[in-house]
């Protein structure tokens, strides 16, 4: 089987940050979320990936290269613009052959991978097999409706009236039979080629199409408030570890983990947190749900519920919290600031006047 990444699109609902990082590699837990997908991915035996990557970026060919780092093969797609997920698919016939595959998307968080649902996949072979998970709200999703006998029957793009609680999420299996239907339907409203109507689709025609449900944690981080709340649970599963220095005025409560050549001194944490490589930490107040990246300097702040990517700078008083800050942005509050929620782009500076 091979996998089909998703990795182009547009994440305007992740402005400004994804002006300057590409939501799939915006780190959750110090890991970009595509790392996360593709770790998924490899734990099924799949080596061989394509990825449809945004034509005018070569940000993720960047920090994927070849895949080899991973253990995969790693082909690049460039969508020249984001026509919808079946143009995803039409795009990369070449890449996927006749073969089966897993189509994920590059945005999906899954921590306990996909093995279950592959597995019924490889045994069963509908043309299409659907991952659905119960959500609170489906209005604003794509719902799977069923059949008195549990059969699929429809599939219903964001429904004012849904007819259960079952959503799709991005994970979706595929034979070949999907070609078929992904050149015979138009675009929709929206003008993108849909992978529900592709779906749907293969339902009219006689095709077969399963729905397996995930009951496990699922979340994909399209907003601030996923980054966040993804970041948090993934971390609640650190195991801690201190691979880094620590000082005896340090003090460490809960999960929490310092990477190799971290430095943290005079600083109290509340885990879970982490802290990245070489990052330099001083008087400070970190966590608890806080991820702080490598080569960062943070120095008598306080910093809690916070995503800080790489290469960042933040001096005291400054006071973050459900906060995510962008690579290489220096942040410096004076103390009438207060608490505050920042949401930053790359190389972003923030600073009192001289
Ligand atoms: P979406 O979150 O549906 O779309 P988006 O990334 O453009 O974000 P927004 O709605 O905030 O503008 O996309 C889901 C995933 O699929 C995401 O990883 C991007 C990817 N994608 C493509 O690669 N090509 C496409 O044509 C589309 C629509 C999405």
């Amino acid at each position: 089987m091979k996998a089909l990444v998703l990795a182009g699109g547009s994440g305007t609902r992740l402005r400004p940050l994804s002006y300057s990082t590409p939501k799939q590699l915006v780190p959750i837990a110090n890991r970009p979320v595509l790392e996360h997908v593709l770790a998924n991915l490899r734990a099924l035996g799949i080596t061989e990936v394509g990825v449809v990557v945004d034509a005018a970026s070569t940000r993720i060919q960047e920090a994927l290269g070849d895949g080899s780092r991973l253990g995969l093969r790693v082909t690049a797609i460039p969508q020249v613009s984001p026509l919808g997920l079946a143009h995803c698919v039409a795009i990369s016939r070449a890449f996927l052959g006749d073969d089966d595959f897993v189509m994920y998307l590059g945005d999906n968080v899954l921590p306990d991978g996909i093995g279950g649902h592959a597995e019924r996949f490889a045994a069963t072979r509908p043309d299409a097999q659907v991952v659905v998970r119960k959500v609170a709200d489906p209005r604003a999703f794509g719902v799977a409706e069923f059949r008195p006998d549990g059969t699929l029957e429809r599939l219903v793009e964001k429904p004012a009236r849904p007819r259960s609680d079952l959503a799709l999420i991005g994970v979706y299996f595929f034979t070949a039979a999907v070609h078929r239907a992904v050149a015979a339907i138009e675009p929709s409203a929206r003008g993108e080629l849909e992978i529900t109507d592709a779906i749907q689709w293969l339902i009219d025609h006689g095709g077969a199409v399963d729905a397996v449900e995930h009951t496990g944690y699922w979340r994909d981080v399209g907003q601030v408030e996923d980054v966040l709340e993804c970041n948090r649970r993934l971390l609640e599963d650190l195991v801690p570890a201190v691979h880094g220095h620590i000082d005896s005025a340090t003090e460490l409560r809960g999960p929490v983990v310092i990477e190799a050549g971290a430095r943290v001194v005079r600083t109290r944490i509340e885990g879970p947190a982490l802290i990245g490589a070489g990052t330099v930490v001083e008087d400070c107040h970190i966590g608890p749900g806080t991820s702080i990246g490598r080569g960062c300097a943070v120095r008598g702040s306080r910093v809690r519920d916070s995503v800080v990517m790489d290469d960042v700078s933040i001096a005291g008083p400054t006071d973050l919290r459900d906060s995510v800050i962008g690579h290489g942005a220096t942040i410096s509050l004076p103390p009438s600031a207060g608490p505050c929620s920042l949401v930053v782009g790359a190389a972003t500076r923030i600073e009192p006047a001289a």
